[in-house]
């Protein structure tokens, strides 16, 4: 019998494959709620099982608002992941949030809207009203955090996280208005898969990683692709060393 999946990594934009992932071997699969956005890439960090799932799909297809969500969390359910750690690229508002910062946060705000954020959806299925009060599992974000301190790697312990619904970038007033509502982080994808974690019981945290200040906010002007993939590769270099302190 194979050991259990010690943690599931979902990476966003600029992390499209895991290079610590070692052995590592496709597996496709479906789920009830049909087709997550690619196939499961199953290795080991650490000498630890490890599936990565890229949330945008390996070649960068599909937009926030038209990810299968609840395929990609059903589906690493299926195989038996308990524990996902979800890597997005953000824009930073706050100024401890600057580019090529990674930061752990530990409250979200949703701004999207017209996506699937539920599994109680289905005819016959129970209504559950999860507790939401803390977004993210604290176990989880305190593994992250001691890893990142055994390692040296510099992150922000906490800030909110909003969720808009992209894909276009926000307008200077949008952010101005996030700032108010205290978001110290933009990004389009961490709702609903926040949400869905929880309805699924799995351990859930966030690793962003911030690829540019948000509109109107630090020295930002106008953003582009380059600027965010640059600072998002920058972000991801010390992310073996996390994950292996992680799973040591
Ligand atoms: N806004 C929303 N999502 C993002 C941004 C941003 O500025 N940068 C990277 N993802």
């Amino acid at each position: 019998m194979t050991d259990p999946i010690a943690l599931a990594v979902i990476g966003g934009t600029g992390l499209y494959k895991l290079a610590a992932l070692e052995g590592a071997h496709a597996l496709e699969g479906e789920t009830i709620y049909g087709k997550p956005s690619g196939p499961l890439r199953i290795g080991r960090i650490a000498g630890k099982r490890v599936a990565f799932l890229a949330r945008h799909g390996e070649g960068h297809s599909l937009p926030p608002h038209k990810i299968n969500y609840r395929a990609n969390l059903r589906r690493l359910k299926d195989i038996g992941a308990t524990r996902v750690l979800a890597i997005n690229a953000v824009g930073g508002i706050t100024d401890h949030y600057g580019p090529r910062v990674i930061g752990c946060p530990d409250q979200i705000i949703d701004y999207t809207w017209g996506r699937i954020s539920t599994l109680c959806e289905e005819p016959g299925t129970e209504v559950l009203h999860v507790d939401f009060t803390e977004p993210y599992t604290a176990s989880l974000r305190r593994d992250v955090l001691a890893a990142a301190s055994l390692t040296g790697i510099a992150m922000v312990d906490g800030g909110c996280y909003g969720a808009t619904q992209g894909p276009r970038l926000e307008t200077r007033a949008e952010i101005a208005r996030m700032r108010r509502d205290g978001c110290d982080l933009v990004g389009m994808t961490g709702m609903p898969e926040a949400g869905l974690a929880r309805e699924l019981g799995l351990d859930y945290a966030c690793l962003a990683l911030v690829a540019n200040w948000a509109a109107g906010c630090g020295d930002a002007g106008e953003i582009t692709l380059e600027e965010v993939l640059a600072n998002v590769e920058a972000a991801t270099a010390p992310l073996p060393n996390l994950l292996e302190a992680m799973l040591r």
